[in-house]
């Protein structure tokens, strides 16, 4: 017995950082984000008699710790299904892992879907978004299609991933592992002086992200989206102990982005829990900012994609 189960990363243009409650991963606020087409983890769920405990094989390695987060999952929906097989899980990722491209949003979101598909659960898809929340936050947004919102204990789709035509086109500038892990982040969010701040803020920016989606006003979006970006870095930067996840290659293309845009290209910014920039056009920008870019790093181009699916 075998499932297999494609899912995509998403970049959030509104962010999730931090939690109201971490066991249940219940965010403070709603966020927004697009699923990306060229960032997806595959995974595998076997399920076997034969098999005395669960098995985990990653590509890239796990720790121990990850090992223990994909069982844990595993076993919420094991128990779900009242069953007691043990299963043999093998995973792999079509970008670097732990770069900060939210690898465990497409990670938890494969995961999720393909054991509940292997162990015979029936679930709508607002089911399965609120699982694959319990296992990473920002997976429940990689189940639905295309641009989707999370609020409170669900995600939907708002737009399907052909509603409009953007590009993330992500620049990698480190490979290692990052320093302090989001799921660390998110628990010190109230050491920072500005995390209520940002509280007060989400409302009227989500309007404006919803609004720019609905119009497809790309200045609006990105506009947003980048503040957003900034808002939360500034929160980060001030939590205690700071997390710095920027480096001085993040900084040379933010610096590029802005002066590209003063120039009149239509060109926005976004960044994760890690140093990579996610740089945010239209589709017909594609060319000149990757010609902009210039070959001195790694990209890779998204597309808006469809969420989670069995293979
Ligand atoms: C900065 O979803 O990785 O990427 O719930 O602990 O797994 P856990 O956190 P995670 O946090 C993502 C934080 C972010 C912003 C975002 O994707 O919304």
């Amino acid at each position: 017995m075998r499932a297999t189960a494609i899912a995509p990363a998403n970049i959030a243009l509104i962010k999730y950082w931090g939690r109201k409650d971490a066991k249940l991963r219940l965010p403070y606020a709603p966020s927004i984000s697009m699923n990306l087409s060229a960032c997806t983890t595959t995974t595998t769920v076997e399920l076997s008699d034969a098999y005395v405990k669960d098995t985990v094989e990653f590509d890239g390695g796990f720790t121990e710790a990850e090992v223990k987060r994909v069982i844990r999952q595993l076993d919420l929906i094991r128990k779900k299904a009242g069953s007691s097989l043990k299963a043999h899980v093998t995973t792999k990722n079509s970008f670097p892992k732990s770069a900060g491209i939210a690898s465990s949003a497409s990670g938890f979101a494969a995961l999720t879907l393909a054991a509940a598909k292997v162990f015979g659960l029936k679930l709508s898809q607002r089911e399965l978004t609120k699982m694959a929340r319990l296992g990473s936050g920002s997976a429940c947004r990689s189940i639905p299609d295309g641009f989707v919102k999370w609020k409170d204990t669900y995600a939907y789709s708002l737009y399907p991933h052909g509603y409009w035509d953007l590009r993330d086109i992500l620049v990698i500038v480190r490979h290692a592992v990052k320093d302090v892990s989001s799921s660390a982040g998110h628990d010190t969010v109230q050491t920072s002086p500005y995390f209520a701040q940002r509280l007060l803020q989400l409302p009227a920016r989500i309007t404006r992200v919803e609004r720019a989606l609905k119009e497809k006003n790309f200045r609006m979006l990105g506009e947003a989206a980048e503040e957003d970006c900034l808002d939360m870095h500034h929160v980060m930067q001030t939590q205690r102990p700071a997390l710095m996840y920027w480096n001085d290659a993040t900084k040379v293309i933010m610096n590029s982005i802005v002066g590209w845009r003063a120039s009149g290209i239509p060109v926005y910014f976004t960044i994760d829990a890690g140093p990579n920039v996610h740089i945010l056009c239209e589709a017909n920008r594609e060319k000149e900012i990757l010609k902009l870019l210039g070959n001195s790093y790694q990209v890779i181009v998204n597309k808006p994609a469809e969420g989670a699916h069995i293979l």
